[in-house]
């Protein structure tokens, strides 16, 4: 697909109060919820990551936008169709799997046509198709190599041009890079996000890994239990979590149990952190009365001798752009990331000054189920 061929109208995937149940084994007159009245809308040209923990439901969301799930109820549109009646060769929808199987006898030139001569398409027309693809992607020098002899960068690639090159409306990928080491899947991820902007499908990602999903997406879903616990750009997610399960999937969190709640009223708390009295931001799910706990990301706590808590530090380690330390400070154990480098001589046992970005703090409802 060539610049030019970015001619087919990119369309919106709408999910309304969808419900999948799977009768559960296990649990006697109890019924697992794959997806739990889930409603979401991607739009026309977007790039949207469903993000959560094992067995939250991904899956089983794209699967029955591509068809091979039969919805309990809800609705799904692709455009201005209603697709949940009708079987997923007819939903002109590209799928790409974590196991992307491309099929080892075939060449790259012939995996890439496969799905064209499926759809009885002229031979010119699928040379032409098939070459603008491979160039697009960067892999038409390999044409004529087979699956095994090329680099498991370069069958991703030729597995996301299999999947583009009948010019989907919808582009749906299950965990496609979860097969390669941790470089490649950068690079891939880049690649991947670059191709997706210059074709302007509309897609939906699915990864369980945080920073694949804030790296490439326009907005990020995430999914706990078959629901949608908050949906935003990454940004929006990250400083601004709903509750202390969305804090702690996107980026790293320590969550902090307040000294006192005085109040909370309009997106504000006053508290008592760590003996110090402060405002700050509150999740509009938290009510007066219920457990809360303050989220402070690592970054957020700065060693300075004019800082007025003291810290002792536990231990340390170094990543290059960034020292971590594990600080004990008024009795909890606190993770920290000095982006500065200003404090690398500092040493495990050392007693330290610290403030905390008050700015950034934010009271979330906590989460029972997850030890703080
Ligand atoms: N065919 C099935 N029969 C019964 N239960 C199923 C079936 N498919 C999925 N489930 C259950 O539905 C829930 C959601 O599964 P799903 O595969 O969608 O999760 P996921 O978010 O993709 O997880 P992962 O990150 O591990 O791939 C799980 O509890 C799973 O066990
Ligand atoms: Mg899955």
């Amino acid at each position: 697909m060539s610049e030019g061929q970015k001619k087919q109208e990119a369309v919106g995937v709408e999910i309304r109060d969808l419900v999948k149940t799977f009768p559960a084994y296990d649990q006697k007159n109890k019924e697992i919820y794959a997806a739990n009245h889930v409603t979401l809308s991607v739009k026309p040209g977007e790039m949207v990551t469903l993000l959560g923990p094992s067995g939250c439901g991904k899956t089983s969301l794209l699967r029955m936008v591509a068809g091979f799930l039969m919805p309990s109820s809800g609705e799904i549109y692709i455009g201005n169709r209603e697709v949940s009646k009708i079987p997923p060769n007819k939903r002109n929808v590209g799928m790409m799997f974590q196991s992307y199987a491309l099929f080892p006898h075939l060449s790259v030139y012939d995996n890439v046509a496969y799905g064209l001569k499926l759809k009885h398409m002229g031979k010119q027309e699928i040379h032409d198709r098939v070459r603008s693809i491979l160039q697009l992607m960067q892999i038409e020098d390999y044409a004529s190599r087979f699956p095994n002899e090329i680099s498991g960068g370069q069958q991703q690639r030729v597995a996301l041009a299999r999947a583009v090159v009948t010019e989907p409306s919808v582009l749906l990928f299950d965990e496609p890079l979860s097969n390669l080491d941790a470089k490649l899947r950068e690079y891939m991820r880049e690649e991947l996000r670059k191709i997706q902007k210059r074709v302007g499908i509309t897609s939906l990602y699915v990864t369980h890994d945080q920073s694949e999903a804030m790296a490439i997406s326009d907005k990020v879903i995430i999914m706990r239990s078959g629901t949608i616990e908050q949906t935003g750009t990454a940004m929006e997610i990250y400083a601004r979590p709903k509750n202390q399960f969305v804090a702690g999937f996107i980026g790293k969190a320590n969550f902090v149990q307040p000294d006192v709640i005085h109040s909370i009223s309009g997106g504000r708390a006053e508290i008592t952190l760590l003996g110090r009295r402060m405002m700050i931001e509150a999740s509009e799910e938290c009510r007066n009365g219920e457990r809360c706990v303050v989220m402070i990301r690592p970054e957020d706590i700065r060693i300075s001798p004019e800082g007025d808590l003291k810290a002792r530090i536990i231990s340390k380690a170094y990543f290059g752009q960034y020292i971590r330390h594990f600080l004990e400070i008024g009795g909890c154990e606190i993770e920290q990331m000095d982006f500065t480098q200003s404090n690398a001589a500092l040493q495990e046992g050392d007693e330290i000054a610290v403030s905390l970005v008050t700015d950034s703090l934010r009271l979330l409802p906590a989460d029972d189920n997850k030890e703080i």
